[in-house]
């Protein structure tokens, strides 16, 4: 006679709420699945994700043909943090191509698998419970789950309105926000800067960086920046006094705005600049804190980068020829990228913004938008009217960030990653197409 069953184990309060909070999560792990590739001509193209895929065939070449581990590769390591090979390799690039006040040596960096991975860390190590993370809005919007998932901090968005948002003046937000917060008796811990920004794709000018270590240092605040787009740079000829990338390692953050080295934390990785969102490899760099880095220590494990990917990473790190080949070529193909589809959104006269950095281009798609669905009922709301977008673009194959999630206030704003080798690009393009045609307003 078959046993009964008992029902099913319940997880933890924690587990559960891991589950319910991820729920969003589960559409683009199935939109992982059904990806356009060569293998899979009908499957989604990209647009979505901020994943550069124009360096892939020498990438592959490459570390396919060299990838040398040494014998130290099979055991745990000689560090908690990382290894004292990728540890050598970054402070290399962080001193040859960030322009750092004081030179970055190896006991200033903690390695993670991804700046993902760092960051659930540093909100872990900064903030307390409940504790808030003040941002520009819109801004990443990994940022949410990173900080929340499992250290129970969360992101609260500043809107600075209509103000350049690379200016020092977004600053006086931040300051509003800071006061209203107090009044609400709620506590922030840092503040976080995304330079390169994502989704927007400009650098940050010098006065600004300033006027966030004057804020950081006034309320007592950490300030993160996140580079991982650092090196993502480009010319755009409709763009003729690009605001070059200024690193917060290059500014002398006491000197020059009165503020704590301290408090300075810089989140790098291999995802974006290296094109290689697989190989799971971040980094933070801390110089004046080695409270925070060692605070790191038990945990560490938890993040720690294979030593294949550390292995590959540091080959192009230690290597200056061919780094900055990897560079120069990325950025040579980065520009001539953006160029063919900044050019193909204006023959069609889609306006958008005119990046100089990152992988993006922020489209606004309000000529496109339905009032009402296909059975002629009318949307309530600007987020309906975008997600009626979003949902045909995917019909048509095709992901394309909605600007909603990005905590953007502009309806009809979308996040395009223009970084998409060229024979998936047209592909997508002329799925594109067929919806701009479709859903054109005359
Ligand atoms: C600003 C920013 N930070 C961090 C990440 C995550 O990087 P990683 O792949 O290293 O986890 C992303 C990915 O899109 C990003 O855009």
């Amino acid at each position: 006679m078959a046993e009964e069953a008992s029902t099913s184990p319940t997880l933890s309060k924690r587990g559960a709420r891991a589950f319910e909070e991820s729920a969003h999560l589960l559409g683009l792990a199935s939109f992982l699945e059904t990806q356009y590739s060569n293998q899979n001509p009908n499957g989604v193209v990209n647009f979505g994700v901020a994943e550069n895929t124009l360096m892939q065939d020498e990438l592959k070449a490459d570390l396919n043909a060299n990838l040398q581990l040494q014998d130290l590769d099979f055991t745990y390591g000689d560090h908690m943090c990382g290894s004292t090979r990728i540890f050598k390799g970054l402070a290399r690039l962080f001193n040859r191509y960030f322009k750092p006040v004081s030179p970055v040596e190896p006991q200033h960096i903690v390695t993670g698998c991804g700046v993902t991975a760092l960051i659930d860390q540093v909100s872990h190590l900064l903030g307390d419970e409940g504790d808030l993370m003040l941002i520009a809005r819109p801004y990443y919007n990994g940022f949410n789950n990173d900080v929340s998932l499992r250290s129970r901090c969360s992101m609260h968005g500043v809107d600075t309105g209509s103000i350049n948002p690379d200016s020092p003046q977004t600053l006086a937000a931040f300051e509003s926000a800071m006061s209203q917060l107090e009044s609400e008796g709620k506590t922030a811990c840092a503040v976080v800067l995304c330079n390169p920004h994502n989704p927007l794709g400009f650098n940050y000018r010098r006065e600004t960086l300033l006027a966030y270590c004057r804020f950081a240092e006034k309320h007592d605040l950490h300030l993160v920046c996140d580079e991982i787009y650092a090196l993502s740079q480009f010319e755009n000829e409709k763009v003729a006094d690009k605001v070059p990338f200024t690193s917060i390692l290059s500014v002398d953050v006491k000197r020059e705005a009165g503020c704590n080295p301290a408090r300075v934390h810089v989140l790098y990785g291999m995802s974006k600049d290296f094109c290689a969102n697989g190989l799971r490899v971040g980094c933070l760099v801390t110089q004046h804190n080695p409270d925070f880095r060692n605070a790191f220590v038990g945990t560490a494990l938890f993040m720690k980068v294979s030593s294949a990917a550390d292995a590959l990473w540091s080959r192009l790190l230690l290597d200056d020829t061919l780094l900055d080949n990897f560079v120069k070529t990325n950025q040579a193909r980065l520009r001539a990228t953006i160029k063919y589809c900044l050019d193909w959104f204006e023959a069609r006269g889609v306006p958008c913004n005119q990046p100089t950095t990152s992988h993006f281009i922020w489209l606004d798609l309000r000529n496109y938008l339905r009032d009402r669905d296909n059975d002629g009922n009318e949307f309530a709301t600007d987020r309906e009217r975008d997600k009626d977008l979003w949902l045909a673009f995917l019909e048509a194959g095709i992901f394309v960030a909605a600007g909603y999630a990005y905590t953007s206030t502009l309806p009809g704003h979308f996040r395009f990653t223009f970084c998409v080798r060229r024979d998936v690009l047209e592909v997508g393009l002329k799925r594109l197409e067929s919806v701009l045609k479709a859903r054109k307003k005359t």
